[in-house]
C-alpha cells in the first residue's frame, strides 16, 4: 500500500471506549502508546535537528511509519497540548534546538526551498528557539535568521552568537537574535531563557565559547534575579561534554541559585538522551529528523524546603498521529486543527513546486546503511559501488580501466523499496561532491582503499566538541558516527537481554517475524534519567558493527604494472593523498595532479540517474 505525502491511510477501528482511526502500513498497524504522559507543574515539548523533514517520514519500511507525522500534525498536537495545559493550570512550553537546514529535499534542493521551509517552520509558535551549526556554516542562512526575527516574535535566542552586518555604512557585530529573554508564562511564572551553541565559527559570524559567555557582565546581570525556573535551549549534546559547554552554563547559574530548577534542551548528536546534572535539573535531547518529540516535566521546588529533590520525568514520543491522538484524547475527526491543515497544505504545495515529489523510479529492495554488514547485497554501499557508479559515472574521454574511491559517509540514509523521488535522492546524499582522476599503476591503486580504511578509524576522534575548522561534511560524518554508535549500543543491549530468553534474533530477522512475536522495531533509549523514556517500547533496529569508512567500485582486472584511472570523490582527496604517501613514500601526489572526471556529475544526482535507467517499470 502506498502512503500519501502527508496522511497515512486511516481506517476506523474500535479503540478503548471510543472509536479512533488507526494508521496501517503494509497491513501493519502503527502501535499505540499505553501510558499517559506525566503532567507536572512545568511541561516542555522539545524537538531538534529537524533538518527539513517537515513532511514526516513517508516510506513504509519499519520503523519509518512511526515517524510519519508531518509538521502539520505536530502543530495540531501542540495546539491540543496547550489546551490541556490550560485546563490543568500548568505550564506547557515548546522549544526547538536548531539545525533546520541540510537534509531532506525541502531544504536541500534549492535555496528558495530552504527559505520557504523556514517560513513554514515559523508557523508553529515556539516559546524558545536556538540556532544550529547548519544555520552557521554560511553567512546567508544566518543573515536570513537575523533579517526575519519577527517570524519568531522575539524568541529566537542566540546568547553566544553574533553576526557582522552593515549598518549606516559601518560593519557592526550584533547578536543574531535575542541575547536572552525573560518572560512570564500563562500561569504567571517567571522564566529566564538562554539559547546557546558549541563554539565554532563561520564567515562574519562570532561564536563565543559558552565558558567565556558566562563571564560576561550582561550574563551575570541576566541571572542576578531569581526566576521560577531557568530554560536553557541549545545546540549541544547533554552527555560527553568534555569541554564542559553545557556544564559551564549550568554551573554559573547553579553557583548563584542552588535550588532553582534548570531545564536544559539540547541537540546536535541526533539521539534520544537525558541526563540530570543535579536533582533540580534535567537535560534532554529529542533525537532528529522529526522522529521524536520529547515531553519533559517537573514539579517546582517545595515552598517549605526548596532543597528537596524535584519530581522530574521525560518521555520520547514517536512522531506520528497515533501518539499525538492518544496523548491528546482526540480522534481523527477532532485531531486536525486549522493551523495543522494549513501547514500540511503549504508543505505539499512547496514539495510540488520544488519537483521533489516527482517519481524517478521504483526501488526494488530496501537498502540499509547499518542494519546489515558492509558487502551485504542489501547494503546501500554495495548497490552504490557495484551498480550505481559503474552505470552512471562515466567519462566519454576516459574509456579504459578504472576504479572509483569514495568515503562511505557521503551516503547518509537508508533507501527504501517503493517509489523513489528527488526527495529520497537528496536524503541519501545532498552533497554536490564531484570526481577527479589520476593515472596510477594497478599494483599501488589496489591497496589504497584498504589503507584509507586502516587510517580512517583514527581520523575522527570518538568525541570532540571542538569543531573549529571542520567542514560541513566532516561535522556531518562525525554526527552520523555518534548516531550509529548509539544504534550499536542499543543492539548490543538487546542481544544481551535476549540471550538468556527464548528469543533468538539474527541481524537479518525480518520485521514481520518480530511482529508475530508481538515486538516492533524502534528506538530503545538508554539514558541516565530514572524510569523508561520511550513512549512506546520497542526492540532496537538491527545494527551491524561490520562497516567501513571508505569504499570503491569493483577493481578492474589488471596486472600490477598496468596503468589504470583512479577516480576519487573530491571530498575524499585528503585521505587519498595520505594513503598513497604511506604506501609509496616517494610519491608527491597532490591536488595539482588530479584532473576532473565526468564533469557535471555530482553525488547528489547519481541515484536519480541510476533510477531513471534501472528502476523503471
Ligand atoms: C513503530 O511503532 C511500533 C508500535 O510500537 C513499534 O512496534 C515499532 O517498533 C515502531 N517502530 C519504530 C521505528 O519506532
Ligand atoms: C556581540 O554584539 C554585542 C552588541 O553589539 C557586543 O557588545 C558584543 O561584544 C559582541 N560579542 C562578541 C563575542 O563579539
Ligand atoms: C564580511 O565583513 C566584511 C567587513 O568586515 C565585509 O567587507 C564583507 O563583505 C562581509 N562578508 C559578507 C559575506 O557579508
Ligand atoms: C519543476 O518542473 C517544471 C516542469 O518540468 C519546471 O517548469 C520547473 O522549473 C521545475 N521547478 C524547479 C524548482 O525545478
Ligand atoms: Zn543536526
Ligand atoms: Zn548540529
Amino acid at each position: 500500500m502506498k502512503t500519501s505525502w502527508v496522511h497515512v491511510a486511516l481506517a476506523a477501528v474500535s479503540f478503548g471506549p471510543q472509536i479512533i482511526a488507526t494508521a496501517t502500513f503494509n497491513g501493519l498497524e502503527l502501535p499505540w502508546p499505553t501510558r499517559d504522559l506525566e503532567w507536572k507543574d512545568v511541561n516542555v515539548l522539545s524537538i531538534s535537528d529537524s533538518h527539513g523533514w517537515l513532511l514526516g517520514h513517508q516510506h513504509s519500511t519499519w520503523p519509518e511509519p512511526n515517524y510519519s507525522g508531518d509538521y502539520g500534525a505536530l502543530a495540531s498536537f501542540i495546539t491540543h497540548m496547550r489546551a490541556i495545559a490550560r485546563e490543568k493550570g500548568v505550564d506547557l512550553l515548546v522549544v526547538d534546538a536548531g539545525d533546520h537546514h541540510d537534509g531532506s529535499g525541502l531544504v536541500s534542493s534549492s535555496k528558495d526551498g530552504a527559505t520557504k521551509t523556514d517560513e513554514i517552520f515559523s508557523m508553529i509558535h515556539f516559546d524558545v528557539l536556538a540556532i544550529g551549526n547548519h544555520e552557521l556554516y554560511e553567512y546567508g542562512p544566518a543573515k536570513e535568521v537575523y533579517d526575519h526575527q519577527d517570524r519568531y516574535h522575539g524568541r529566537y535566542i542566540t546568547s553566544n552568537t553574533n553576526i557582522t552586518v552593515e549598518k549606516d555604512g559601518e560593519w557592526v557585530s550584533k547578536p543574531i537574535g535575542e541575547r536572552y529573554v525573560k518572560f512570564r508564562t500563562e500561569t504567571g511564572r517567571q522564566v529566564t531563557a538562554f539559547g546557546v551553541i558549541f563554539n565554532s565559527q563561520g564567515a562574519n559570524l562570532t561564536i563565543q565559547p559558552p565558558s567565556a559567555m558566562v563571564k560576561e557582565q550582561w550574563f551575570l546581570e541576566a541571572i542576578e534575579s531569581p526566576p521560577d525556573y531557568f530554560l536553557l535551549v541549545g545546540h549541544m549534546p547533554v552527555r560527553n561534554d568534555p569541554s564542559a559547554q553545557w556544564h559551564s552554563v549550568f554551573k554559573a547559574i547553579r553557583k548563584k541559585h542552588p535550588h532553582i530548577p534548570i531545564l536544559i534542551f539540547g541537540g546536535h548528536d541526533h539521539t534520544r538522551d537525558c541526563r540530570q546534572y543535579d536533582d533540580h535539573s534535567i537535560a534532554v535531547v529529542p533525537g532528529r529528523y522529526l522522529e521524536t518529540v520529547a515531553f519533559t516535566s517537573t514539579s517546582l521546588p517545595d515552598a517549605k524546603d526548596p532543597s528537596l529533590p524535584l519530581n522530574l520525568a521525560r518521555r520520547f514520543i514517536d512522531a506520528n498521529r497515533h501518539s499525538y491522538m492518544y496523548h491528546t484524547r482526540t480522534t481523527p475527526e477532532t485531531f486536525d486543527t486549522t493551523l495543522g491543515h494549513r501547514i500540511s497544505t503549504y508543505l505539499l504545495d512547496l514539495a510540488s513546486s520544488l519537483n521533489i515529489s516527482d517519481s524517478l523510479g521504483t526501488a526494488p529492495h530496501d537498502l540499509f546503511l547499518s542494519r546489515v554488514p558492509a558487502g551485504h547485497p542489501n547494503h546501500v554501499n554495495t548497490v552504490w559501488t557495484e551498480q550505481v557508479i559503474p552505470t552512471v559515472l562515466r567519462d566519454p574521454k576516459r574509456i579504459g580501466k578504472k576504479v572509483v574511491m569514495m568515503n562511505a559517509g557521503s551516503l547518509r540514509f537508508d533507501l527504501f523499496r517503493g517509489e523513489f523521488n528527488r526527495n529520497d535522492e537528496l536524503t541519501i546524499s545532498p552533497f554536490a561532491s564531484a570526481f577527479a582522476y589520476t593515472r596510477m599503476k594497478a599494483g599501488l591503486a589496489r591497496q589504497i582503499t584498504l589503507q584509507m580504511n586502516l587510517n580512517g578509524a583514527t581520523k575522527f576522534a570518538p568525541f570532540s566538541m571542538d569543531t573549529i575548522g571542520r567542514t560541513v561534511k566532516e561535522e556531518d560524518q562525525r554526527v552520523e558516527r555518534i548516531y550509529r554508535k548509539n544504534l550499536r549500543d542499543q543492539w548490543v543491549e538487546f542481544e544481551m537481554r535476549s540471550a538468556s530468553g527464548p528469543l533468538k534474533l539474527s541481524e537479518q530477522m525480518p520485521f514481520s517475524s518480530a511482529v508475530s512475536k508481538g515486538l516492533t522495531m524502534g528506538y530503545v533509549t538508554r539514558d541516565s534519567c530514572p524510569g523508561i523514556g520511550d513512549d512506546v517500547e520497542h526492540i532496537p533496529v538491527p545494527y551491524s558493527n561490520a562497516q567501513v569508512d571508505f569504499i570503491q567500485s569493483p577493481f578492474p582486472d589488471a596486472h600490477d604494472d598496468e596503468l589504470v584511472d583512479v577516480v576519487v570523490m573530491d571530498f575524499t582527496l585528503d585521505d587519498f593523498f595520505i594513503a598513497v604517501k604511506m604506501l609509496d613514500p616517494l610519491s608527491n601526489l597532490g591536488f595539482e595532479d588530479m584532473k576532473p572526471y565526468a564533469e557535471g556529475i555530482s553525488v547528489n544526482v547519481m541515484w536519480g540517474l541510476y533510477a531513471s535507467q534501472a528502476w523503471q517499470g
